[in-house]
């Protein structure tokens, strides 16, 4: 299976895709992780991203692609599940170009739908592990021992893009450049809307419920 999970900043794309990824034994490939590890490694790719995420603004879409389809390339015959890219149309043009080429194609596409405050209390609320990226909320989605990682102890991180400036920043670039990737989808694949207001658990009951479905086809 080939799987993209669309929605804005703090939709729980990386939470839901965690889960996909153990349900469905897929290879998650986050754009923003790798982007967060090229820049914590120092590298020249990483150097690039800086500014454009440190602002809330889309890294260019050359470099994005390339990153990602050498990724992709990596990615078991099982299949993968995107969280974060496409998020512009021309992403989402080429990776289809791409996958052609290979003689695949996206099966289905996950669109996260999430009220604009409620992205503000999730955004506030996130604290992640550094080491092995592991996400909470300090409200919702409890480590068991207060600003620790369950799996590794480490001491828990607030992301630096998670302010409310570079939030704003954040859901500006998402309106304009990555709802119509909604559109493209909808026009060539099957799109399945979720509401993703509701806690984890709600949203992956309605998140398996399809992908459960696709997968008996
Ligand atoms: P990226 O890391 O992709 O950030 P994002 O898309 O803004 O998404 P987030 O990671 O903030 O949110 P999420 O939807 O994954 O939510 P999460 O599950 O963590 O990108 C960062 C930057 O990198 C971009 O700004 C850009 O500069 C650059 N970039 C990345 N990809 C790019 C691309 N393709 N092209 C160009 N530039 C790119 O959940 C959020 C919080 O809510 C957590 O605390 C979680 O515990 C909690 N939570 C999750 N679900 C629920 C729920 N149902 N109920 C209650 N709480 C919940």
């Amino acid at each position: 299976m080939r799987i993209v999970l669309l929605g804005a900043p703090g939709a729980g794309k990386g939470t839901q895709c965690k889960r996909i990824s153990a349900r469905y034994d897929l290879l998650h490939l986050s754009s923003g992780d790798i982007l967060r590890q090229e820049r914590a490694a120092g590298t020249e790719l990483g150097k690039k991203a800086r500014s454009y995420m440190d602002s809330g603004g889309l890294v260019p879409d050359e470099v994005i692609v390339e990153m990602m389809a050498e990724a992709i390339s990596k990615a078991p015959q099982a299949g993968f599940v995107l969280d974060g890219f496409p998020r512009t149309v021309n992403q989402a043009v080429k990776l289809d170009e791409s996958l052609t080429g290979n003689g695949q194609r996206i099966d289905a596409v996950l669109n996260l739908n999430i009220d604009e405050q409620v992205v503000f209390e999730r955004m506030t609320g996130r604290r992640s592990c550094p080491q092995c990226g592991a996400v909470y909320h300090i409200e919702n989605l409890k480590p068991k021992v207060e600003g620790e990682c369950d799996n590794d102890g480490a001491v828990l991180i607030q992301r630096p893009d998670d302010s409310l400036e570079v939030v704003k920043n954040r859901l500006r670039a998402y309106h304009e450049q990555t709802k119509p990737v909604v559109d493209y989808y909808k026009n060539n694949n099957t799109v399945y809307d979720i509401d993703a207001n509701s806690g984890a658990d709600e949203v992956s009951a309605l998140v398996f419920g399809n992908l459960d479905a696709l997968v008996e086809v």
